[in-house]
Order: structure tokens, then C-alpha cells, then sequence
């Protein structure tokens, strides 16, 4: 045994050891206080939480960031409560404390589990100062719906991408040492399902069956796992008729049984007393012993565990033995992060908030997530050559509070730098920039201003409009309906089209918008989602070609929002839909017979492709693939294999690209995605230089939950893409012998 396993060990066996000496010294209420989280935001919490602090009654609190209460409530805690058991404080700090990276969505496009990582910890090192040592965060809930406002906390619709940079983030945040200064626990969540809410609404039920939850919807979960991460919170969510928050299955079965998971479960926001809501309950305490049963450890914000976990106990409905398995979940993760050693926060220890670092990150992390879907003639980056004047119209060119998205708790608006001040200073001494709001929000109308926003149009060279959502349009509780850009905007820009100027349109969103009312319009597309405190400077590079575009989709873009919910990684049906079947609207003639022979499965207005596919993303390289190989015909299973291909840049600038991997497993035991992506890495190629890019597979990467619900890795044939999008045509296979 290695040094350090028997180390861990040790510290283990040390940890098992003090939780279980501190449980048998602890009253039934002193147990049942540590399942309870209590919301402290007021700014009052020493005074109206101290007397059950002192009583042993809380074992956390959320929703405070200041580190002068912060110590105080856990002073009283650990000085003034018998057992002087500290505090985990927990905080929503989902893409940021005070430096904002991007949205999660955003940071998704960059396809680098590096920015994700380094942006969580900044996060982590900012947040701790407040003496915040619990982040609600990552999200990893796949989500194939872009109604649905939580979307945007989201790493987008792929199982494998979301793992991948959902562990990372979960790294990021936890570190190598959870009892170092400056390192949080991270938080799973929400466990599970809940992106899948119908129609996109948010908290409507969720129906996935058991074989989908497993392939899909907790693989990032079991990443999390993987790599340590600490806690998990269930969802709101209705999974088959079992909330997530009473939910056995998930939170015993799965996550404790097969997954051996050991740190602890806190509920979502007063989901305990929900389930009454939900109709599985009659009332509180029902709930309470719904969710101590299935595997709830701790209650956030509600009061079902402390008023009923008690007499619960007392009737002999809920065992001791259960409150003590939950209790020694908390415990543990207490004992992990060193609160007993170092309950208290002392901000000096730490590198101060928005330091030049954190900024560089956050410009870094936003310039790699910038998505552009569309270049028509080249016409980015602008050249100064060619553009002397340069008209920045549009409602998000300088408003710094909506770049920088949904959840940002502690963030402040006064350290960002908009895309227009950052053109002004990149390009002003050079470039004519003339600036036009024309809308005062992205939801305005048309007014005067738009004839202002045109006559700049005119006059200038190009026109960049800067498009989109407000950040209040997405997040929790703001789903759309409607996924266009809203307001008139789309108007904006047919206006300023007609003008003749080349338009250039960056979209700062949330949400994959549908674009299909302007896509035509414009001459080219940077879609930078909420792009976080350094999204102006990114922008800016990116406009100016310093920079080149690198992001790619973490989500499908449909045409029309009926195509939702619209992912790469579908089954195949019995009818899949080709180009010679597609018969649209306008094609049918009038009077057609009808059949039911020949038909697939696509909308009649829509056809079946998305405007803009998984993974794609364009560049001002131009990247060529070719010579698709595989290192043999035929493995075993346990074995590896290679896959490779060239990348050649016949562009004129150095860039990087995500490069690719999907499979498709064509005959298996449940019918299989169409693709599924299983590699990507981010390369950076020189012009005139060919790279060969190998992806490593081992035959486990290939398993999938079949009908038994038991993972397998079925011999037979396999299909494989390599490329730049998830609609690569590359191809080549190999087959696992029987
Ligand atoms: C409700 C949200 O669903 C969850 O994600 C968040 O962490 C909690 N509220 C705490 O704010």
C-alpha cells in the first residue's frame, strides 16, 4: 500500500472513529439539530438563530455572506453549544462569488475541464473568505430543453460532457485538501432528473424511465462520485411518482448501494414539507418520515425534521439507528472539511476578491466559451484595414449587471467590463465607434431609437449588435415558452440589415435562443451566453481577431421551439428521417393523398435537423479532417483501443479546436443513441500544421445500463466519428469479439 492510500486510511478510520465517539455523546435532539439548515439572510441571524444554536438545534445555515456574522453564529455554535459541534455554511455559488465566470452553460462551451476547474476555484477562494464553506454547486441535471430557465446553471444536454466537467468543478471547488483555507465542499445536484421537467417549466414533474435515467441522467452524477465530491441535494422534481426528496431508489439504492457514496444528502428548499404538495403526504411529520427513510440527511429550510424527527423517533416509526446514519453523514463531512480544527475565517489568509488572477480567469473562461455560428465572408474579425467606423448598437452592449447572468448572490455589476468599453478601448484610437442602445432592455419594443440605431448603422462600416436576454430571463423559476430573441429585436435587425452594412450579432443569453428570424440577417454570429464580470474583454479580443473563436455548442439549437426537446444523442426510431423522405410544408401539393407508408419521424414545418448542431462551433482557422484509423479491426473485451485522425489548419491563424469522439453501438440488448459523444480534447493547431489526435477507448467506456438495469459492454460492431461537431461524417468502426 502507497504512502498516501494508507494515509487516507488512516485519517478515515480517524474520522469513523471521532464521529462515532461525538454521536454517542449526543441527545436524540442534539442529532435531529445537525439534520437541520436554516436560512440566515437578514443580516440579524446571531440574534433570532442564537438560542437554538446554543441548544444544539442547527447544524447549518445558508444564505449568509458576510464572515463577521459568519463567525459569530459559529462561535456561538462552537463556544456556547454543549458538544460545540461548528456550523457547515452553505451558498449558491454556482458560477462565481465576486468575480463572475460564465454562465455554467457558457463555460460548458469551452469544452475545457481546465476553465471549469480553475473557475471554481477561484470561486471557492473568494467564497471562503466570507467564511462560506459549502457551495450549491455543480449542477449537472442534463437538460435537452432550452425553456427550461435552469438550463443555464446547466453544463448542457450530453451525459459524458457534463461528467466530465461536472468532476472537474466538483475538483475545483473541494481541492486536493478539503481542510485547507480556501477550499469548499461541492454539492451534486439536483439528484435526479430534474432538467427533464415537462415542456420545460420549472418544478413540473419529470418522467424518465429507468433505463433513460440510468444512460443519461445520473452518469455525471456517478462522475461526482468518482472524484469525491461531498454532498449531494435532491431535486424538487417528480420522478415517476416519487419526488426525488422521498425517493428510495435514488437516494439509497443507487447512490449508498451501487455507488457507495458516503458523505451526505440535503433535501432542496423546504422539499421536504413539498411532498405533502406533491400529494405522496398528509402532512409534515409523514414527510419528514418519508425523507429521513428514503436517505435525506439534512432539511434545508423547512421545519419537518425538527418538529416531527422526535416523536417520530419516540413512536418507534423512525429507528435511532436511521437518525444515526444520518447524523454521521454530516458528521463525517464536517470532520473532512477540518470545521472542528478551524471553524473560523480569518479573510487575510486569503488572496483578496477580484484579484487581477481571478480576472484573468474569468477572461480566459469567457473568451473559450464564445460560440460563433455564423461567418459569412469572413467578415470577422474585423480588420482594421477594412473598418474605420463601427456602430455598437443594441440593449446588451453595456450593461453590466445582465452579462453576468442568473445566481450571482455576491457579484457586483461596478466590476464589469462591458463589450463596449472594451471595444472602445481596444479599438477606439483607431476605429470611428459610434454607440446606440436603440432598446432599453431586451424585452423593448420598437421606438424613435431604432431610426437612431439605423442612421448609425448607415453610416458606419459594420454594425455589431449586441442581442440577446436579460439575465432575469433565465434561472430558476424563469423558463420561456417562447425561445426567441424577445422584445423587437429581431426587428433591430432587420432594420439595420436593410441598411446595407455588414452586421455582425453577438448574442449574451442564457438559453440556446432560436435564431431562425435572423439567422439570415447577419452576417455572422458570436453567441457568448451570460459571459460573467470579464465578458467585454473577450468579446472584444474575439471581434478583433486577437483572439480566435474556440467554443463549441453544449446544447442543440432547434429552428423552431416545437422541435424541442431536440438532442444529437437520440435513438434512431423505426423510421428515421432522411433527406428524400423530408417533404416540408410547402412541397406537399394541394389535394396530396394521403399514406402512411414512407413516412419518418420529422416535423412537417421544421424538418428534423436542428439550426445548429451538439458541438458545433466555427473558427477563423480552417481546420480539414481526414485519415480517420483505428489502432485494430477487432479488440477484446477489457481491452483499449485507439482512434485517431488528422487535423490540418489550411487557415491563416493559429487557433484552437475541440476535436471530437462519438460512437453508436448499432445492435445492442436496448435500442442506443444515434451518437454518443465519449472523447474531446482542445488542440491548439499552427497554420499550415497537421496534428493526428488519439483517443484512448477502453471497452468499459462503451457500457450502457441494459434491460436488467445492469451495466454491460456488449460485443458486436461499433460505429465511430471523429471531427468538429456532433454531425461529423468521418467515420470509421471496429468490432469487440464475441
Ligand atoms: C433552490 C434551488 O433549486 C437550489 O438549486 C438552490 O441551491 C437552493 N434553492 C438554495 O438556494
Amino acid at each position: 500500500m502507497s504512502a498516501t492510500i494508507a494515509e487516507s486510511r488512516r485519517e478515515s478510520d480517524d474520522i469513523e472513529q471521532r464521529v462515532e465517539t461525538l454521536l454517542e455523546q449526543m441527545t436524540l435532539v442534539e442529532k435531529i439539530g445537525q439534520m437541520s439548515q436554516l436560512n440566515a439572510s437578514d443580516g440579524h441571524a446571531p440574534d433570532y438563530l442564537g438560542d437554538a444554536l446554543r441548544a444544539g438545534k442547527v447544524g447549518s445555515v445558508l444564505n449568509v455572506a458576510d464572515v463577521e456574522i459568519i463567525n459569530e453564529l459559529q462561535r456561538i455554535a462552537v463556544e456556547e453549544s454543549r458538544l460545540g459541534i461548528p456550523l457547515i455554511v452553505g451558498r449558491d455559488v454556482i458560477h462565481g462569488f465576486r468575480t463572475i465566470m460564465p454562465i455554467p452553460l457558457g463555460q460548458a462551451a469551452s469544452f475545457n475541464p481546465d476553465i471549469v476547474r480553475d473557475g471554481a476555484r477561484v470561486a471557492a477562494l473568494e467564497a471562503a473568505t466570507a467564511g462560506i464553506n459549502w457551495t450549491f454547486a455543480p449542477m449537472i441535471d442534463i437538460s435537452r430543453d432550452a425553456r427550461w430557465g435552469r438550463i443555464a446553471e446547466s453544463l448542457g444536454e450530453d451525459p459524458y460532457l457534463t461528467g466530465v466537467l461536472g468532476a472537474a468543478m466538483v475538483q475545483g471547488f473541494q481541492g486536493d485538501d478539503l481542510t485547507a483555507a480556501g477550499t469548499i465542499a461541492a454539492c451534486a445536484k439536483h439528484f435526479a432528473g430534474y432538467g427533464a421537467s415537462e415542456a420545460g417549466r420549472d418544478y413540473s414533474v419529470t418522467n424518465i424511465p429507468e433505463n433513460e435515467l440510468r444512460n443519461v441522467y445520473l452518469e455525471p452524477f456517478k462522475a461526482a462520485v468518482d472524484v469525491g465530491v461531498t454532498t449531494f441535494m435532491t431535486s424538487f422534481s417528480d420522478l415517476d411518482g416519487v419526488p426525488a426528496t422521498g425517493n428510495e431508489f435514488l437516494l439509497r439504492q443507487v447512490l449508498r448501494d451501487e455507488w457507495g457514496f458516503d458523505g451526505f444528502v440535503v433535501s432542496d428548499w423546504d422539499s421536504v414539507r413539498q411532498l405533502q404538495v406533491h400529494g405522496l403526504t398528509e402532512n409534515d411529520r409523514e414527510s419528514a418520515h418519508m425523507a429521513v427513510t428514503a436517505g435525506v440527511d439534512m432539511e434545508m429550510a423547512g421545519d419537518a425534521y425538527v418538529s416531527h424527527l422526535e416523536s417520530l423517533v419516540e413512536d418507534g416509526r423512525v429507528s435511532v439507528d436511521t437518525i444515526d446514519t444520518r447524523v454521521a453523514n454530516i458528521l463525517r463531512i464536517k470532520f473532512k472539511l477540518g470545521l472542528f480544527e478551524n471553524p473560523y475565517t480569518d479573510p487575510s489568509r486569503l488572496p483578496p476578491l477580484a484579484s487581477d488572477e481571478a480576472l484573468e480567469t474569468a477572461r480566459k473562461a469567457a473568451l473559450q466559451s464564445v460560440v460563433m455560428l455564423k461567418n459569412d465572408g469572413d467578415v470577422l474579425p474585423l480588420s482594421k484595414d477594412r473598418v474605420s467606423s463601427l456602430a455598437v448598437i443594441g440593449p446588451l452592449a453595456d450593461a453590466p449587471y445582465e452579462q453576468l447572468g442568473t445566481w450571482i448572490f455576491d457579484g457586483e455589476p461596478e466590476l464589469s467590463v462591458t463589450p463596449l468599453a472594451a471595444i472602445r478601448d481596444q479599438l477606439g484610437d483607431k476605429v470611428s465607434i459610434r454607440f446606440v442602445r436603440a432598446m432599453e432592455t431586451s424585452r423593448s419594443k420598437v421606438s424613435p431609437a431604432f431610426d437612431e440605431a439605423v442612421d448609425a448603422a448607415r453610416e458606419s462600416d459594420v454594425a455589431v449588435l449586441f442581442l440577446g436576454e436579460e439575465s432575469i430571463l433565465s434561472g430558476e423559476a424563469h423558463s420561456r415558452a417562447d425561445i426567441d430573441l424577445p422584445g423587437d429585436q429581431a426587428e433591430l435587425v432587420r432594420r439595420v440589415k436593410a441598411t446595407g452594412t455588414t452586421v455582425v450579432a453577438v448574442i449574451l443569453a442564457g438559453r440556446p435562443l432560436t435564431l431562425s428570424n435572423i439567422v439570415d440577417h447577419v452576417d455572422a454570429i458570436l453567441f457568448a451566453w451570460h459571459p460573467g464580470t470579464m465578458g467585454g474583454p473577450a468579446i472584444a479580443d474575439l471581434l478583433s481577431g486577437v483572439e480566435s473563436p474556440s467554443g463549441k455548442l453544449p446544447a442543440t439549437f432547434p429552428r423552431m421551439v416545437g422541435q424541442v426537446p431536440i438532442y444529437y444523442n437520440h435513438k434512431n426510431t423505426g423510421k428515421p428521417p432522411i433527406p428524400e423522405t423530408t417533404v416540408l410544408i410547402d412541397d406537399i401539393p394541394v389535394g396530396a393523398r394521403q399514406t402512411s407508408v414512407g413516412n419518418t419521424a420529422y416535423h412537417l414545418d421544421a424538418g428534423y435537423k436542428p439550426l445548429f448542431p451538439f458541438g458545433y462551433g466555427l473558427s477563423y482557422a480552417k481546420y480539414r479532417y481526414d485519415n480517420i484509423r483505428v489502432s485494430a479491426d477487432e479488440i477484446g473485451l477489457g481491452d483499449t483501443i485507439t482512434i485517431s485522425a488528422d487535423l490540418s489548419n489550411d487557415g491563416e491563424v493559429a487557433a484552437d479546436e475541440v476535436v471530437q469522439l462519438y460512437i453508436r453501438d448499432p445492435v445492442a440488448n436496448v435500442t442506443r443513441p444515434v451518437r454518443e459523444l465519449k472523447g474531446f480534447q482542445r488542440v491548439r493547431v499552427e497554420p499550415g500544421q497537421t496534428v493526428t489526435v488519439d483517443f484512448k477507448v477502453h471497452t468499459d467506456d462503451l457500457a450502457f445500463y441494459g434491460r436488467d438495469a445492469q451495466l454491460i459492454t456488449e460485443p458486436g460492431e461499433f460505429h465511430v466519428w471523429i471531427g468538429g461537431s456532433s454531425e461529423t461524417e468521418l467515420r470509421t468502426g471496429f468490432r469487440i469479439a464475441e
